[in-house]
């Protein structure tokens, strides 16, 4: 008898299989801020690959919300023109056409109660024309101060309600919160609404195929896990460098800066998944407490001036242009503290990690846009070769490298081909490109589909959020205390403080 037979289920059609598409069931998607840039650059071109690649249901359907005076068919002139300009996967009018039925636009302000009611007739609408079955995922790519009013409206209008079986889902794009404070307060406007299975943060990273490889990596295989620990790390660098500098961003980035941009969701949740204990299973919950042991166990430095650095890029010359400062920028006050760069180090309070330091660094217009996770090991506890032998090595590393050139190194000495023995770095390289067929999706695919699913796996919860901002505001606290950010030429790698700050620990910054 065939094994496949034998053994109960046959594999190949086990609907668990995870090698199996997973698409979603009758849905649509309201996005309110669609004229914003989120929407146009990532959230329309991601839910047209998501047809194209055959994800989504066949009457799946997408409603603008916004203030411009549109038609449906502006709407959808605007989608594609979106689609055209940034989608992943090549345009096909057929994809497009069926797409194109379902789209619907609402003109209105997020205080028009009648804007909400049309909205509300829209999906009564929908469902009966698309068969959208009353599921509706409402994304507000908004800005904060806008959360609460569209979560009240949701509910006033009854587009919460999810009697009568279906599902309402509310996708919530960071920055969640400006401190602790106003995070509490927002997740307790969205929790009056809406139950915590009914709530999607954003954290973009967490949709990216490297990322979700940290664990892939760490709890698939044998041979990284054992040396993962103080016994073996000497340190750990996190590193998101970005080439460009805030663009027209300047209303959403000024008094926010890098460390609340990135580093108290992007680069936490980086430094969480590359710390956490293997969690029970995948499932939401056992990764979340994972995460939340890790973040719960962070400890900051006592001298905060010794262990943090922001610095703010002045003009200088990037790619072969000439780039101005941000305190140049349109729309930045010439008197700005707003940090453009930040680095803190960080140390994890539990048995794996005691004592290992956990570097992050971001900023805008660096040398170049990397983002990477660089595990970095002791030296070898005794070394049988002449000093002179070794002067090229450098410490064993392994680089998780996030993009843009997606894939892991693994850094250790070999010898220099020769007659005498010279010991020199070199590189062991898993690339995507070169390993796979196929090309990673887009972060807002991945995620948008997990929403539709109702696949919570990769968004962060209420508490992973609001412990990240228990280990940033002391340091914004600090620097809103202690003097300006350090000035740094656009091109280069950041404010020489953060040289300096790694030279203290007797260690040095990696020059991906
Ligand atoms: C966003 C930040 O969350 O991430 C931006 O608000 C930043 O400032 C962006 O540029 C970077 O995303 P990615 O995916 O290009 O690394």
């Amino acid at each position: 008898m065939s094994p496949l037979v034998g053994s109960g289920a046959n594999p190949l059609r086990d609907p668990a299989d995870r090698r199996l598409p997973r698409i979603a069931g009758p849905s649509g998607l309201v996005i309110f801020g669609v004229t914003g840039d989120l929407s146009r650059k990532k959230l329309m071109p991601a839910v047209y690959d998501l047809a194209n690649r055959g994800l989504l249901p066949p009457g799946f359907s997408l409603v603008g919300f916004a203030r411009r005076e549109w038609e449906n068919e502006d709407f959808a002139a605007e989608v594609h023109d979106a689609v055209k300009a940034h989608a992943r996967t090549p345009f096909r009018e057929e994809v497009w056409q069926q797409l194109i039925q379902g789209m619907r636009f609402v003109q209105g302000t997020f205080d028009d109660d009648d804007a909400f009611e049309r909205l509300r007739a829209t999906i009564e609408e929908l469902d009966k024309a698309q068969g959208t079955g009353g599921n509706f995922a409402f994304y507000l790519s908004v800005p904060p101060r806008s959360f609460p009013v569209v979560i009240q409206q949701l509910k006033k209008h009854g587009l919460a309600d999810q009697s009568g079986g279906s599902w309402r889902r509310a996708v919530i794009e960071k920055p969640f919160g400006h401190d602790l404070k106003s995070a509490e307060e927002l997740n307790k406007v969205v929790h009056e609404v809406f139950e915590p299975d009914q709530v999607f943060r954003i954290d973009h990273y967490l949709g990216k195929e490297t990322v979700q490889n940290i664990l892939a990596l760490r709890f698939a295989n044998t041979m990284f896990e054992p040396i993962w620990n103080r016994s073996f790390v000497d340190h750990v660098q996190i590193t998101m460098a970005e080439d460009i500098g805030i663009g027209g961003r300047a209303g959403y980035y000024d008094g926010i800066g890098a460390a609340r941009d990135v580093i108290q969701n992007h680069l936490l949740q980086l430094m969480a998944l590359t710390a956490m204990e293997e969690p029970a299973s995948f499932g939401a919950d056992a990764l979340a407490a994972e995460k939340e042991k890790v973040l719960g166990a962070v400890r900051l430095p006592r001298d905060l001036g010794a262990s943090t650095v922001r610095g703010q890029y002045a003009g200088g010359w990037q790619g072969g242009e000439k780039v101005i400062g941000y305190l140049e920028e349109d729309g930045i006050d010439a008197k700005s503290k707003t940090d453009t760069y930040a680095a803190i180090k960080l140390e994890v309070d539990n048995r794996r990690w005691a004592g290992v330091p956990f570097y992050l660094r971001t900023g805008k217009r660096l040398g170049r846009r990397v983002t990477e996770i660089a595990v970095v090991f002791q030296r070898a506890p005794h070394s049988p070769f002449d000093h002179t032998a070794t002067e090229e090595l450098g410490q064993n590393a392994i680089v998780i490298r996030v993009q843009p050139d997606e894939g892991i190194t693994v850094r250790f000495g070999s010898k220099v081909p020769g007659t005498s023995m010279e010991i020199r770095d070199v590189s062991m390289d898993f690339a995507y490109g070169e390993s796979f067929t196929e090309s990673s999706p887009e972060a807002y695919e991945r995620l948008i589909l997990d929403v539709l699913l109702g696949d919570a796996n990769l968004f962060p919860r209420t508490e992973e959020v609001e412990l990240s901002w228990k280990i940033l505001d002391p340091i914004e606290q600090y620097w809103d205390k202690h003097g300006r950010p350090a000035q740094y030429p656009s091109g280069t790698w950041g404010p020489a403080e953060a040289d300096e700050m790694l030279a203290r620990d007797g260690r040095s910054w990696r020059r991906p």
